[in-house]
């Protein structure tokens, strides 16, 4: 056993604490509690005081555990390094899986990201070591899947650098993606800070039967909710419905959530969590769950009458639901299986029948039970003599789900017909994808089980068009090789010549009979004393930088500042810090910050990425060489934001390039929550105008004073002067939502800085 286990005494103290936290929550709050509820209020910091105001309070929590993966874990783990903290506070793991590109297959796939990613592993590997974190290596699986099998339980809140972290909700954990800056927070001992979700309530009534699988659920709610319908709120799934999911299909569920934007999705502790815990060997941890069932599931106030409980109440009867195909493009694009070959044939549609490729697994949906029913559905066109008519990919999960399919079948099923089973990593879900050059470039139809559908996902290609279904659904897309092929009422051709139709696939164990097999997981568990351990980053590493602590504030105002960037419309963390081809430097900041604004609209020319550069003249300059020019020539700059500035996912490089690059302070008529706290951690000052209007004050050639910071206080505004290059200036007000110790934050030059 590692120590980094859900030991029962781990669980056990958790569950202890959570008690007592619940005793004094319920006598503040006198009603009848959802799930989401007891388990977020349950780890408070401080249960007597906390504000307890859904959708307007901030609840500081204790955390059980972080994981990270491997791209945002090297900016983690960068940044733990300047708290000068010996080891990490919490359980801690981090998990190679992004940086693994899908070219041929599995093996020599793996062998190649191993070799070219090597200096990032070995960082990982030794800042593990040294700081008490476990190592999970390339090929041992993808985060969330090696969360689900070794990590989490019931009532566990943990936190992960990466969105699809609420996969741990199907084992009833209440699982949130966050960025760098929160996961370090929680790494160095501190509260973790999150705005009181509010709570969606779905009612599963019914059963699963014929071609409908658990991804259907999540499919359905996506296309009724929307991508924006789960904001700030946690989706709780409850009644009989729920009870008869797997553990696997409830974490599929929960794990696409982050597609409706919630914070996370959650089901309370039933029978067949407990059946997961012990094929995984924690039975001990089924039995902990038990004992304390009452924390891990709804009260019975909620149950009889749920409706006024939550902000939104949904039933969805299983017996009723049919199969669902989302996209192009958006997951919120759904519509049931049977209606999909009229869009595609209507004389207007855009849609391409000609599937290209299907790719079946990822985090979302790799489980035994998953990869059972895909194989059923191979088996049944093997027998009949038929073969993938397009190229067809497995994903597995993790090494023991990738072993424990080879030793039971699944695996060669899917092979008979053609299948390439790829490294166990993220691969063609995050665009670590090499496709054949003929395959992309223009328009073409691929059919996925993974989650994510936007422009660019898979192969960086904006005219590639994913729609996504269940597993068992792509295998029968695989076979036709037509996007308009219905396997509940079209048939396919054997090798006879003789139609035939497709069965669903049968009741698939939800567990191997034979226990999982482990593999060959390739996992380190850190030294009991990590001090000796010398960190691995070569001093002229490409990949790499050893990032120096923020200088704190000079306590002086600003003064003269240029305004680099007035930025028009949506400004997302995308458009401020571009991922795609980046991702391969995120560890190294300098060289990583020259895509800075890359995506950013100029209000003052409408072009997007480059602007005027006031000492020099010249306009069009990229945004980030225009920082770097200023900064070299000790001129202060800012950037003004239009409405909800930094929204979209909650990359903490938006915030750390501009620090890097000389930003004194955003300015916007209003900023997402999460883009603001990271501003504010990283020392930056996070400003908005008291009248929003004020923003259509600012020219490209203004320069801003912004004054009285050495009175910088909790509801006070910030005066801003605004110097016309004509010799005019105008006087404004600038809101902040900045508490005593975030002042501390912005004096000391970063949060991580008053840890030192
Ligand atoms: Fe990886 Fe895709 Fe899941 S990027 S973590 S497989 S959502």
């Amino acid at each position: 056993m590692s120590t980094l286990d859900s030991t029962p005494q781990f669980v056990t103290d958790a569950y202890e604490k959570m008690r007592r936290n619940l005793a004094v929550v319920r006598r503040r709050l006198h009603r009848p509690l959802t799930l989401s509820d007891k388990i977020l209020l349950s780890h408070l910091d401080k249960p007597e005081e906390a504000e307890l105001l859904p959708g307007k309070s901030y609840l500081h929590l204790r955390p059980d555990r972080v994981i990270l993966q491997d791209v945002l874990g090297q900016s983690a783990m960068l940044q733990f390094m300047q708290t000068g903290l010996k080891r990490v506070a919490i359980p801690t793991t981090i998990h190679c899986d992004h940086l693994i590109e899908a070219r041929v297959a599995g093996t020599s796939d793996l062998a190649a990201s191993i070799d070219e990613n090597k200096e990032v592993y070995d960082f990982l590997k030794s800042a593990a070591a040294k700081f008490g974190a476990g190592f999970w290596g390339p090929g041992a699986g993808i985060i969330h899947q090696v969360n689900l099998e070794n990590y989490a339980f019931p009532g566990a809140v943990i936190l992960g650098t990466d969105s699809h972290t609420p996969n741990a909700g199907g084992l009833g954990a209440c699982a949130v993606g966050v960025g760098g800056a929160d996961a370090i927070d929680a790494m160095a001992g501190l509260t973790w800070e999150v705005l009181y979700p509010k709570h969606i309530g779905v009612k599963l009534t019914g059963s699963l039967s014929g071609w409908t699988a658990p991804k259907d659920i999540i499919l359905h709610l996506a296309g009724k909710l929307t991508v924006s319908g789960g904001t700030n709120a946690i989706i709780e799934y409850f009644g009989p419905g729920a009870e008869s999911l797997s553990c696997t299909g409830k974490a599929t569920i929960t794990n696409m959530g982050a597609e409706l934007g919630a914070t996370t999705s959650i089901f309370g502790y039933d029978q067949m969590m407990a059946r997961y815990l012990e094929a995984t060997g924690r039975k001990a941890l089924a039995e902990l769950a038990e004992q304390y069932r009452e924390l891990l599931t709804l009260d019975d106030g909620v149950l009889a009458d749920p409706a006024p409980s939550y902000d939104t109440f949904i039933e969805i009867d299983l017996s009723q639901l049919e199969p669902h195909v989302v996209g192009p493009h958006s997951p919120d694009r759904a519509r049931p299986l049977s209606a999909l070959a009229a869009e595609v044939n209507a004389p207007d549609s855009t849609f391409i029948n000609d599937i290209s490729v299907c790719l079946i697994g990822s985090c979302t949906n790799s489980s035994y039970e998953d990869m059972s029913k895909a194989a059923d559905i191979a088996e049944q066109a093997r027998a009949r003599g038929v073969t993938s008519t397009v190229p067809l990919y497995v994903t597995p999960g993790s090494e023991q789900i990738r072993a424990t399919i080879e030793r039971d079948g699944q695996m060669a099923s899917l092979q008979a017909i053609g299948a390439t089973v790829l490294a166990n990593a993220c691969g063609p879900c995050i665009g670590q994808w090499k496709r054949d050059a003929e395959a992309t470039g223009k328009p073409n139809t691929i059919v996925t089980s993974y989650n994510r559908n936007f422009p660019r996902r898979n192969d960086g290609q904006p005219t590639t068009m994913n729609f996504i279904t269940s597993p068992e659904i792509t295998i029968a897309f695989a076979l036709a090789g037509k996007l308009s092929f219905n396997p509940m009422r079209d048939s396919l051709t054997g090798a006879d010549g003789q139609p035939f139709t497709l069965a669903p696939p049968g009741k698939a164990p939800d567990i191997p009979e034979g226990g999982y097999l482990k593999g060959a997981s390739d996992f380190t568990e850190p030294p009991a004393d990590g001090s000796d351990v010398v960190l691995q980053i070569a001093p002229d590493s490409q990949r790499l930088q050893v990032l120096k602590p923020w200088p704190a504030w000079d306590g002086e105002d600003v003064i003269d500042a240029a305004v680099l960037l007035k930025a028009e419309g949506k400004t997302t963390t995308d458009a401020i810090s571009p991922a795609g081809p980046w991702l391969r430097l995120r560890g190294h900041l300098d060289k990583f910050s020259d895509n800075m604004f890359m995506g950013a609209v100029n209000a003052f020319t409408g072009i997007t990425g480059s602007g005027l550069n006031v000492l020099t003249g010249e306009k069009d300059a990229p945004f980030s060489v225009i920082a770097r020019h200023y900064q070299a020539n000790q001129l202060k700059w800012v950037v003004i934001g239009d409405w909800n500035y930094g929204e979209g996912s909650s990359r903490e490089h938006a915030a750390l390039s501009p620090r890097l690059l000389g930003a004194a302070a955003i300015i916007s008529r209003s900023f997402a929550r999460i883009h603001e706290s990271n501003l504010k951690k990283q020392g930056l000052l996070a400003l908005t105008f008291a009248d929003p209007d004020d923003y259509e004050k600012i020219r490209e050639d203004d320069r801003i004073d912004l004054v009285g910071l050495q009175d910088f206080s909790p509801d006070q505004p910030v005066t801003c002067i605004i110097k016309h290059a004509d010799g005019t200036q105008e006087s404004i007000q600038l809101k902040h939502s900045y508490n005593r110790d975030q002042i501390t934050w912005f004096q000391a030059g970063s949060a991580l800085n008053l840890l030192r």
